[in-house]
């Protein structure tokens, strides 16, 4: 879809992920950082201020919110999920604290009350609220939460999930962005391996043979269960990115630009329909 006033290859409504691995360590269990959240919350602050009514934040859940969902037992007791929506609440009310320190019209949004399974499986939502808190210029709060199957049972939403509620002709073009401790999918086993620069919708087997181990601390298949959810999103239509987060950096705004634009100092993973080329002119 083309929205007026947008440049080609700029998109309406940016999706930020701020990763989990990048508040606290979920190895060891530790604290989440507020200094972390207070230095990313003065980025979003200029974000905001920038594209007014355009950017949605999605919290990561880090140790926090794991080792909860670690517990969530589904099998045992159909409703044990619901224990995610306090340490997930939690997690919303501090980035909504430190961006309302700052001025930031935060409003931290529950997703199990607007979203739902439907019988064929698919996630659907109510995205009514949302669409007002963003027209106020405002900035909607989501991280992930638990949400009612089909079946009347309770299951986790991952946060890396939770962005394909907002995939919707409504807020097209929709750009994901998931900031992580990693610059992307790494091609081989040490941090500074070289990136894979792009997912093959078609191909998914190709970055899941790039994929570590993870440990039993994550809930939700870190990497692995990342590249499921944003392919998911991809093939509805989304620009997917996966790329590092760095509290320090001067400026998130280059979020906003097209792709083409991105400074080559940042290495990324785009999942993403390849645009196809255009047809030769018929002679
Ligand atoms: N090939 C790979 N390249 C990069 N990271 C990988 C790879 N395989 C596995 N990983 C792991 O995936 C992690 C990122 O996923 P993880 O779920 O931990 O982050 P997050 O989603 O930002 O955190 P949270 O789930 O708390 O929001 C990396 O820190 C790394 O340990
Ligand atoms: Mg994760």
């Amino acid at each position: 879809m083309s929205r007026k006033g947008l440049a080609p290859g700029e998109p309406h409504v940016l999706v930020v992920k701020v990763g989990g691995g990048l508040l606290s360590d979920k190895r060891t269990g530790g604290g989440t950082s507020s200094s972390a959240i207070d230095d990313f919350a003065a980025l979003l602050d200029d974000l905001v201020t920038a594209y007014p009514g355009r950017v949605v934040l999605v919290t990561g859940g880090g140790s926090l919110c794991h080792t909860v969902g670690v517990g969530v037992n589904e099998k045992g007791d159909p409703f044990s999920a619901v224990a995610l929506t306090e340490p997930a609440f939690a997690m919303k009310w501090a980035w909504t604290a430190a961006l309302r320190a700052r001025g930031v019209r935060a409003v931290p949004l529950q997703v199990a009350a607007m979203a739902w399974e439907d019988t064929a499986g698919e996630v659907v939502a109510n995205t009514a609220v949302v669409r007002r808190v963003l027209a106020e210029g405002a900035l909607p709060v989501l991280s992930s939460d638990f949400i009612v199957t089909a079946a009347g049972t309770l299951r986790i939403l991952s946060s890396d999930y939770v962005p394909g509620i907002l995939v919707h002709e409504q807020f097209a073009p929709v750009r994901i962005v998931t900031l992580a401790d990693v610059p992307g999918i790494l091609t081989g086993t040490e941090l500074d391996s070289p990136v894979l620069p792009h997912v093959d919708l078609d191909d998914l087997a190709q970055a899941e043979s790039l994929i570590w181990p993870t440990g039993e601390w994550d809930a939700t298949g870190a990497m692995a269960g990342k590249v499921a959810a944003l392919a998911e999103h991809a093939r509805r239509g989304a620009e997917c990115l996966i790329t590092r987060g760095d509290q320090r950096a001067p400026s998130l705004r280059y979020l906003f630009d097209p792709l083409s634009c991105w400074p080559s100092s940042i290495p990324r993973t785009v999942i993403a329909r390849r645009q196809s080329a255009p047809l030769a002119p018929i002679d």
